[in-house]
């Protein structure tokens, strides 16, 4: 079964149509990368994923749980969309680090807000804490960031940064890791590192979706890709079709474009 199905999505900002009918699904364990030029819709797709737009058509489903479905909306609370995107974690292109937070705080934020609301947390406060404080030196450790816990952002880099905002992501233990272009912000050296943790993650089996421009990384790490062109999946298969074999000409004049430029 798939761990995630995208069925018909549309979403539109007043007359525009953004997204016109997305659909894909993406297996346990998988890494799907979206490609695709600026403005085709593939951040609007990322925050309809994490409730952060509400489609106005389609389905979306984790696990065979339909999560959202456009044709039986009710107003849903805020506990239940929190809950719901608790699925999904999020990695944004500018890290968005809490400024007056170290580096394990950033990441142990979360946890502890929702660990609030355990009926047993006052009680067990102690021990709710030191378990979270571990889950998260772990994560920082998994990112090489031993040494700079107990940093401040200001006083990490880029790539430090973003490697924070993915341990803080995985901290949930999401059923999906999304990203949305993680390297766009940083030159070229940070963006290698970053790309690393990335590819490590999926050699773990991390589900992930990667709205990405790294062709080359999209094609080595990804399972299955889907090109995004106004609003609509132009095409979508396995690396070796949508980067090597490709028939559909509105690919190939995206990726011969994408060649010049780089
Ligand atoms: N909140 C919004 N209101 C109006 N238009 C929006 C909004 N968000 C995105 N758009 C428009 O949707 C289109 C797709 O944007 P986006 O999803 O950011 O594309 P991409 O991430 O592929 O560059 C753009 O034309 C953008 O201007
Ligand atoms: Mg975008």
């Amino acid at each position: 079964m798939a761990i995630l199905e995208v069925n018909n999505i549309c979403k539109s900002f007043g007359s525009t149509e953004v997204l016109k009918g997305i659909n894909f699904s993406l297996e346990r364990g998988q890494v799907l990368a979206i490609i695709g030029s600026s403005g085709s819709g593939k951040t609007t797709l990322l925050r309809c994923l994490n409730f952060l737009e509400t489609p106005d058509a389609g389905q979306i489903a984790v696990n065979g749980e339909i999560l959202f479905d456009a044709a039986h909306t009710h107003a849903q609370s805020d506990a239940e969309i929190r809950q719901k995107r608790l699925h999904f974690g999020m990695v944004f292109q500018s890290f968005n680090l809490f400024p007056q937070y170290t580096a394990l705080e950033n990441v142990m934020l979360a946890s502890i807000l929702l660990a609030k609301q355990r009926p047993d947390y006052k009680k067990n406060k102690r021990a709710i804490h030191e378990e979270i404080q571990n889950n998260a030196m772990q994560l920082l450790e998994q990112m090489s960031l031993t040494g700079r816990m107990n940093h401040y952002p200001h006083q990490l880099s880029g790539g430090q940064q973003q490697r924070v905002a993915i341990a803080r992501a995985l901290a949930l233990h999401p059923d999906i890791l999304c990203f949305d272009e993680p390297t766009s912000a940083l030159d070229p050296e940070l963006t290698g590192e970053v790309l690393k943790v990335i590819r490590e993650l999926a050699d773990k089996h991390t589900t992930m979706v990667i709205v990405t421009h790294e062709m080359t990384f999209a094609r080595d790490v990804a399972d299955h890709v889907v090109f995004m062109d106004g609003g609509v999946v132009v095409e979508q298969g396995p690396p070796e079709q949508v980067f090597g074999n490709t028939q559909n000409e509105r690919t190939q004049a995206f990726l011969s474009r994408y060649s010049q430029n780089s």
